[in-house]
């Protein structure tokens, strides 16, 4: 017989974020993150820094994760950790972090698919939150993914499309460079879009087949726009950068929904979830709840906090295996492309 209640740790180390949650069963009793500032002068994550950064961060954030929790080490069931996609460095220093813990207090590891946390954060009980029901459709949408998933059960998952190149979060941060906004610059076109007209600019759309995306043309097709455009005048961008932002932000988030409509249409899903970094965007969060006027259907957006990278999803993917004694051998390793 199991525990009534089940204590997990959770550690998330894939990428520059640096984060520790400890649940009760579903339940979130804290959700601490170190977030690297250091990679907003480089354009982008510079993988040598985040590895260092984490090595520094972690033994910090977990601390502060169990007191926040009040919960002692001698309580935990299990320790939970991201095996991948992910940095190689960066991976490493959560999962031999975890694992030493875990050995040190002879509790079992078990190893958590990055993605599949972003999908289950829906499933984290927040108390006043509604839950998707099974079977559920998640548009998964971050800086390394841009994926269409069915969900059928919290372990049963099937990717029914994905990008053929880019991920939309790639589209948001290399547009928001080239107008030379700092990376990560998908929240900065989001800030400005909120102030823009969205129908001033067009931009060409990618054809894909079935279920798929395509954003490298569509990242390639703005770069010319806007090196034409200051061939014209220089000042074009600081002079239109909030319709600028608005346009392109629309045209992604359109791109998305696009397909997310044809599938509701073709398979009849009841139930629409978006999760992942991307998630956090306020026109996809507006556009697609606009969708239950259009559909008969219910959407779901995750709070802010479960949107970027965070402990908490870690640890809710580790509660639905632990309940089925889907432990890890010590031996796994970090897969860095899941
Ligand atoms: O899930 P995440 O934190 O990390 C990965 O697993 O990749 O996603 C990071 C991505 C970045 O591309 C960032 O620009 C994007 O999410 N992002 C946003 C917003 N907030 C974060 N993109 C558009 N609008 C936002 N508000
Ligand atoms: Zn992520």
């Amino acid at each position: 017989m199991k525990k009534t209640n089940t204590y997990i740790l959770a550690i998330e180390s894939s990428c520059d974020d640096t984060s520790c949650a400890v649940l009760c069963n579903d339940k979130v009793l804290s959700n601490i993150t170190a977030t690297q500032h250091i990679h907003q002068q480089h354009g982008g994550v510079v993988p040598e820094l985040a590895s260092r950064d984490h090595q520094k961060n972690i033994l910090l954030t977990v601390k502060s994760a169990l007191k926040t929790a009040n919960i002692e080490l001698s309580q935990l069931n299990a320790i939970a950790v991201t095996q991948g996609p992910g940095l190689m460095g960066s991976l490493l220093v959560g999962i031999s972090f975890a694992k030493s813990l875990a050995l040190s207090l002879q509790i079992p590891i078990i190893p958590v698919n990055h993605m599949q946390g972003h999908i289950l954060a829906h499933l984290i009980n927040d108390g006043d939150n509604e839950i998707p029901k099974f079977p559920f459709l998640c548009l998964t949408v971050s800086g390394g993914h841009t994926q269409l998933v069915d969900v059928k059960s919290a372990l049963n998952i099937e990717i029914i499309g994905s990008t053929i190149d880019d991920a939309v979060g790639e589209a948001f941060d290399k547009a928001a460079k080239i107008i030379g906004l700092p990376y990560p610059g998908g929240p900065l076109i989001d800030k400005h879009a909120q102030k823009g007209n969205p129908n001033k600019y067009k931009f060409a759309n990618a054809k894909v087949e079935d279920y798929n995306f395509s954003f490298s043309g569509i990242k390639t097709s703005f770069l010319y726009f806007i090196n034409n455009n200051l061939k014209q005048d220089k000042n074009f961008v600081t002079n239109n950068l909030q319709d600028i932002c608005a346009s392109y932000q629309k045209h992604l988030i359109n791109t998305l929904l696009n397909q997310v409509k044809k599938i509701i249409v073709d398979k009849g899903y009841k139930n629409i979830a978006i999760a992942g970094g991307v998630s956090a965007n306020s026109c996809l969060r507006a556009d697609l709840k606009a969708l239950e006027n259009e559909f008969d259907v219910k959407t779901f957006v995750p709070k802010f906090e479960y949107c970027t990278d965070n402990a908490a999803m870690i640890g809710i993917v580790a509660y639905f295996k632990y309940l089925q004694n889907n432990f890890s051998d010590f031996d796994f390793v970090p897969i860095t492309r899941m």
